[in-house]
């Protein structure tokens, strides 16, 4: 499972299937995800806020990564791309915000 924060922030706990990416699984649930270029690293509209605890564990940020999270919106220091983040075991839990929705863990 894993949990995204709403631009309002509603909290959705979700069924989160191993090598599914964040993106993908946003939209099989309806979270108001983009992801324009179909996880090809050609947009920035995928962006997410991983929370603090969970952002060591995911997988180091390629340049083209880095590139595109530039030009995003409401960057954070844990901002990532979400079709990058692919669910595996130790990501089980795994909580993400939308940019621009309240962050609990920053209150
Ligand atoms: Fe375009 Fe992730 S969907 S960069």
């Amino acid at each position: 499972k894993m949990t995204f924060i709403e631009k309002d922030g509603t909290v959705r706990e979700v069924e989160a299937p191993v090598g599914l990416s964040v993106m993908e699984i946003s939209h099989k649930h309806g979270v108001d995800i983009e992801g324009a270029c179909g996880g090809c690293l050609a947009c920035a509209t995928c962006h997410v806020v991983v929370h603090p605890d969970w952002s060591g564990k995911l997988s180091e940020k390629r340049e083209e990564e880095e590139d595109m999270l530039d030009l995003a919106f409401e960057v954070k220091k844990t901002s990532r791309l979400g079709c990058q983040i692919l669910m595996s075991e130790e990501l089980d839990g795994l909580v993400v915000a939308l940019p621009g929705a309240p962050l609990p863990w920053e209150e």
